[in-house]
């Protein structure tokens, strides 16, 4: 049996970012396609502690201008990283964001008997990672449906700024994904060969 004719797996390898869009815009269908996948992803006690808040027409220029805006206070290379998101967001019809809301940290000392010390940095990066999974999902949802998207980490830099923008103080800044048609057919960056990244105990 050939494992890459496997759909799953072939988008998986298919999935590369995307950073640069067609002006054609999304229907709501895809949008909440993508973000039905994103929402089926595993979460720590299933707590699923993430909010997908989408920003379409005006707000996402505006979120551009931000962006582009704030790339001024930093040095390269992270300024140029800013203007690149910028002009990422500025490009797609829709971008997501994520937020984490903070639930786990709430609830967690309930659920689980774990040190007090521990257990701010045990939520939190359950919470990380929970909605990592759900953003990994939204790219693979994206690339099947034939559309591009990239997670842009960099606006971490000015994450309060951003959290401000999508009226979300209280959450945690996760990820910002420009998604939309691709401008250009593009290939991603090779990969090191999994043996490089494998060993066996
Ligand atoms: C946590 C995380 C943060 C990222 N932040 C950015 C970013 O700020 N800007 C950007 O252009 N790409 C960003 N990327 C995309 C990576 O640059 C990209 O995944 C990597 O170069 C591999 O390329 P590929 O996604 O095409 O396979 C980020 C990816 C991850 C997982």
């Amino acid at each position: 049996m050939n494992l890459l004719s496997n759909e799953t797996l072939t988008t998986i390898h298919a999935r590369h970012s995307i950073r640069q869009f067609a002006p054609e815009g999304l229907s709501e269908e895809m949008v909440m396609t993508l973000l039905d996948a994103a929402n089926q992803a595993p979460s720590a006690h299933n707590r699923q502690s993430w909010k997908f808040v989408i920003l379409e027409g005006d707000v996402r220029g505006d979120l551009a201008e931000l962006v582009s805006g704030a790339s001024k206070q930093f040095q390269k290379p992270a300024s140029t990283l800013l203007r690149m998101a910028g002009r990422s967001i500025a490009s797609a019809p829709v971008t997501i964001a994520v937020v984490n809301t903070g639930d786990l940290i709430s609830h967690g000392t309930e659920l689980f008997q774990v040190d007090k010390d521990q257990a701010f940095d045990f939520f939190r990066t359950m919470e990380i990672q929970s909605s990592a999974a759900a953003v990994e999902n939204l790219l693979l949802a994206a690339t099947s449906l034939g559309l591009g998207a990239v997670w842009l980490g960099i606006l971490y830099l000015i994450k309060e700024q951003i959290l401000d923008f999508l009226q979300e103080p209280q959450g945690e800044f996760m990820a910002v994904i420009p998604v939309g048609h691709p401008a250009r057919p593009t290939q991603g960056p090779n990969k090191k060969p999994v043996q490089n990244v494998v060993k066996r105990l």
